[in-house]
């Protein structure tokens, strides 16, 4: 093995004037080199996202947005700038899981995107107090949006009940309780009969 090795080294160094470790590090550096090269030439269509053709979906509110954050992959990845809700899907590389901006994932990140901000409490659509600068900002954030995701819905306030469908929804609960309490009162006599069933075969 050793005289093989001492062979090759002397080769080497009658062919190409240089030792075999300045050779080998040669070698090295041009494989890498190529693989840098042939990696700036992959054609366009390796670029080309696995089409999925968004879903419009209208209606959502913040809850139901969150359900979209990348956790389920069936679903699509969304994410809501100023209210207004677009599929992100095809840059999973940046808000799915592990990404960089997975914390925008099924949020409304207005406010995070005006003040370039990555802290939980800046991560919502709330834009009181943002400088005309910070709202700036984020015009240029939504109109990249507007140009590179499908809208497919907007954000809606969590439906509040009206007074009417409240006392029908607590006159409904009232209906439940009493029909639980009367099944766990039967269940309790036929305890007890199954107790003194029981007791009458010991
Ligand atoms: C050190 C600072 C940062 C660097 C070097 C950086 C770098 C990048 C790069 C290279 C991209 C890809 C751009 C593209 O291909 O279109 C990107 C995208 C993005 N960056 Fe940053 N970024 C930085 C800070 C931030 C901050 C502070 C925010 C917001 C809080 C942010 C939000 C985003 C978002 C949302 C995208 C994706 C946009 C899209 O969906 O196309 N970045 N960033």
């Amino acid at each position: 093995m050793a005289s093989v090795w001492t062979a090759m080294t002397e080769t080497i160094l009658e062919y190409t004037g240089l030792s075999s470790t300045a050779f080998f590090t040669i070698v090295a550096m041009m494989v890498v080199t190529y693989k840098v090269v042939c990696g700036m030439f992959i054609s366009a269509d390796d670029f080309v996202p696995v089409k999925r053709e968004p879903l419009y979906l209208g209606d959502l509110t913040e809850e139901e947005l969150k359900a979209y954050n990348g956790s389920d992959s069936q679903e699509p990845l969304l994410m809501a700038i100023r209210g207004q809700i677009y599929d992100v899907s095809s840059s999973k590389m940046f808000y799915g899981a592990g990404g960089p901006y997975a914390m925008f994932a099924g949020r409304d990140a207005s406010r995070a995107l005006a003040q370039l901000s990555f802290k939980p409490q800046d991560i919502n659509g709330n834009l009181e107090g943002l400088s005309d600068a910070e709202l700036e900002i984020l015009q240029d954030w939504e109109d990249k949006f507007i140009e590179k995701y499908a809208r497919v819905g907007q954000l809606v306030p969590k439906k509040t009940l009206t007074k009417k469908e409240e006392d029908e929804n607590a006159s409904g609960r009232e209906e439940v309780l009493k029909a639980t309490k009367g099944d766990i009162m039967q269940e309790d006599r036929s305890v007890e009969v199954n107790g003194v069933h029981k007791a009458g075969h010991l």
